[in-house]
């Protein structure tokens, strides 16, 4: 029996699909017997519904998607909210899309997701980039200073887009960076694909339109529990245009979205309602007891906490283990806690992330301490300096538009024939997750060789076509 079903329409109408008799002629093809056909390929569909015919009728005659959307409109405090099947990345395209017109400029956090760049792409929008502050101790970046906002705000930008939180659960300054940019009537954009559960807990951060942002993207399937690929859209009325935010997204999203992760982020958005602070209550403490018991069996911090930032600005709930102070290495520990049954959500040399939820239980805490605490112990050495310095020494060189760089004809060169040229892809070394190299930029000497050292150092290098950096994707002269 579930009790959020009465308080949230699209859950409510997927569960009563499948409680009625139904002979349906239409899409989708699987009739939800397929089954019939193979129990594995069944195993897989029989349970999807898709919007248009299973949670409403054909004709969306009863407006079930459109009273779930006001329903988390209300609840976030927002004058706009869709629901999408496709990811933080459909509605980051979806919103950049609204933005402008081809040439027009934005403020772009540095360590955007590549869904912003190939926004940028698709709507011919031109990046001010804008490097965030990293601190030297961890390594970690801790967000856009003012000063960095200010510089780009004088490049007239049309908006500013922030990526909030970070990768590794930092935030910036944020009320005071939407005050500025307020100030010039530019609106502010968060992609909070990591911070879902923001808002509902004082010992977490506000969410961005607490903060007075113009518009809310995240992930309901990453820091929430909701169905994989579900994500919300919210924005507000007062510096963005509510209807080309309505056209973008329907141009950008499919038209047989399925129900099952609609429906979720209906359900998340009443256990949110109902029981959100008692939920987050339960899991800020299971992760800090967790941290407690592992970190006490090691003299060096290990962990990353709210007051190793400056002001908090930190996820409380997030778990970043810092194996490069145990001089451990962080993808073979992945593979030792892989073969005891646990997945990591992110690791490289240096650091490991896990991804802890609402949905986690203290049996599973124990469970990770259990199996983690004698490999930490077996693997560890001398500590390292963590090798993050590339991401925030590089000053970006542009060559052409990132749009004409998408769109050029490209070739792969060995790396020694690589200094000089354009290049075509986005290179970022995780940690931190900052772009070293964006498309339409040249690949310098120092660019070349220092992704070359932080290879060897063992950090992951993420979206270059060819990873083993042997060869470069360079634009065709
Ligand atoms: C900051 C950020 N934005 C957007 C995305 C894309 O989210 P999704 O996987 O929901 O499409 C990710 C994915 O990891 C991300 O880290």
């Amino acid at each position: 029996m579930s009790e959020l079903r009465d308080s949230a329409p699209l859950l409510d109408a997927y569960l009563s699909y499948f409680q009625s008799p139904r002979t349906p002629f239409t899409i989708p093809g699987h009739k939800q017997k397929a089954s019939r056909l193979d129990s594995g390929l069944g195993a897989v569909v029989d349970g999807d519904t898709p919007l248009y015919g299973g949670l409403d009728e054909i004709k969306l005659t009863n407006q079930t998607l459109k009273k779930a959307e006001k329903l988390a409109a209300e609840f976030w405090g927002a004058d706009f909210a869709r629901f999408s099947t496709g990811g933080s990345t459909h509605a980051n395209q979806a919103i950049v899309l609204a933005l402008g017109a081809p040439g027009d400029k934005v403020a772009v956090s540095r360590t955007a997701h590549r869904s912003i760049l190939s926004a940028l792409v698709l709507a011919g929008l031109e990046p001010v980039w804008m490097s965030p502050e990293i601190d030297t101790s961890t390594g970690v970046p801790t967000g856009i200073g003012i000063k960095e906002l200010e510089k780009a705000l004088a490049e007239k930008p049309i908006a500013v887009l922030l990526t909030e939180p970070g990768y590794l659960g930092t935030l910036s300054d944020l009320s005071v960076l939407i005050s500025a940019a307020h100030k010039v009537s530019v609106p502010v954009i968060f992609d909070a694909a990591w911070g879902g559960h923001f808002g509902f807990h004082s010992d977490l951060p506000q969410h961005a339109l607490q903060l007075g942002a113009d518009a809310l993207i995240t992930s309901v399937h990453k820091a929430l529990p909701g169905y994989s690929a579900s994500a919300l859209l919210l924005a507000q009325g007062k510096f963005l245009n509510l209807d080309r935010i309505e056209q973008s997204f329907e141009t950008t999203h499919t038209t047989s979205p399925a129900g099952a992760p609609l429906a979720s982020i209906d359900g998340v958005r009443a256990l949110l309602q109902t029981r959100g602070e008692e939920l987050i209550n339960n899991l800020l403490h299971n992760v800090e007891n967790f941290k407690k018991v592992v970190q006490s069996e090691f003299a060096l911090p290990i962990f990353l906490y709210p007051n190793d930032f400056p002001d908090g600005r930190f996820d409380a709930s997030k778990i970043v283990l810092r194996v490069q102070q145990l001089g451990a290495p962080g993808v073979e520990i992945e593979r030792d806690l892989q073969a005891a049954g646990i997945r990591v959500e992110m690791a490289d040399n240096d650091t490991i992330v896990f991804l802890a939820t609402l949905a986690d239980m203290p049996a599973d805490f124990e469970k990770l301490a259990d199996a983690l605490i004698p490999i930490l112990k077996r693997r560890q050495s001398q500590r390292r300096e963590s090798s993050t310095a590339l991401s925030w020494s590089v000053v970006p060189q542009r060559g052409i538009s990132m749009r004409d760089a998408y769109f050029a004809k490209t070739e792969m060169v060995p790396a020694d024939k690589a200094s000089g040229r354009i290049s075509a892809d986005l290179i970022a070394p995780y940690p931190p997750g900052v772009a070293v190299v964006a498309p339409g930029e040249i690949l310098t000497e120092q660019i070349l060789v220092g992704l070359a050292a932080s290879k060897a150092a063992g950090v992951r290098i993420a979206y270059a076509t060819d990873a083993s950096l042997a060869t470069y994707r360079v634009v065709i002269n």
